[in-house]
């Protein structure tokens, strides 16, 4: 039985919802007193539950009755079934994260909510994310600190406009898988040189680390630190001209649209 809002309500606590809500727990943003959450199935909501040592089922209604503000996470293509259902308070608080879904197709299913889209990354879960945020009409401006207040420790908060908001996900919501992609084949292609597994795996995540840090620290434009690596007719020059053939440019741009265009398929679907 509930008996006083509990700070923060999930509705869909899967891979994104628990990355952020391991952050908040971690550095004392909440306690887990303050979650409330649910999610599709009683197997999985039993292990968030255990997981996090929070209160956790399969009711929504009971999340949403029991928040100060609700964190909405189901797949995007589950909204229309789960959120049907679903009675928001009166200027109840509702953080969207849902991909290609925009405030004002919430707003509508959820009347009297104040709509906030998020867009966040996985590398929130170490304080090291990047969360777009982007107000609908019906968020106010204590709608808006309030949450940059309850973001902060998961990363750098960035306002993105409406029509931006698919572009970022797009480059720093799928960013990450396209990161990890980078790091395998670079293993790959470490084995493929007779590099025993384990170190050519070390060897592709430091080096990606190590070059993030330093883009980071340098405070110079990429091409220019890639200059400073490559000596004409060396070791480097000879593996980028292969980049080059292949269109190593043209395929990171083409795969960026193809999750935009992706993106427009969720909002309608
Ligand atoms: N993963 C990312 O990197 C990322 C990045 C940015 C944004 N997002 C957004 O985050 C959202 C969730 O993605 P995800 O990767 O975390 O997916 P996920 O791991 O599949 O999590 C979805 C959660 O929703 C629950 N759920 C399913 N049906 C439900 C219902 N009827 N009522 C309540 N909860 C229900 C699932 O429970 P069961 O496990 O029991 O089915 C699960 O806990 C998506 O909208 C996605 O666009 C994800």
């Amino acid at each position: 039985m509930i008996t006083a809002p509990a700070k923060l309500g999930i509705i869909g606590c899967g891979k994104m919802a628990s990355a952020m809500l391991a952050r908040w727990l971690e550095t004392a943003t909440l306690h887990p007193d303050e979650v409330l959450a649910c999610t599709g199935r009683e197997a999985s909501a039993l292990a968030v539950g255990k997981a996090f040592g929070i209160a956790c089922g399969t009711d929504a209604q009971a999340v949403v009755d029991g928040a100060e503000t609700v964190l909405l996470a189901v797949k995007p293509q589950l909204r229309a079934g789960v959120l049907a259902e679903l009675r928001p308070r009166p200027g109840q608080r509702w953080l969207s994260v849902l991909a290609g879904v925009p405030t004002a197709t919430l707003e509508a299913m959820l009347p009297g909510a104040h709509v906030l889209r998020l867009m966040p990354n996985t590398p929130v879960r170490l304080g090291r994310g990047l969360i777009a945020l982007t107000p609908g009409d019906s968020a106010r401006q204590g709608d808006i600190s309030a949450t940059r207040v309850l973001l902060a420790p998961l990363g750098s908060v960035i306002d993105v406009a409406e029509q931006h908001v698919d572009a970022f996900t797009a480059v720093a919501g799928s960013g990450p898988a396209y990161v990890f992609l980078f790091i395998e084949a670079l293993t790959h292609a470490g084995m493929a040189q007779g590099l025993a597994p384990k170190v050519a795996a070390q060897l592709a995540l430091e080096t990606l680390l190590g070059s993030g840090f330093l883009a980071q620290e340098a405070g110079r434009p990429p091409a220019e630190l890639r200059a400073e690596v490559t000596s004409k007719g060396g070791m480097t020059q000879a593996a980028l001209n292969v980049f080059t053939e292949r269109g190593w440019s043209e395929t990171v741009t083409d795969a960026v649209a193809a999750a935009v265009a992706r993106a427009a398929e969720l909002a309608v679907g």
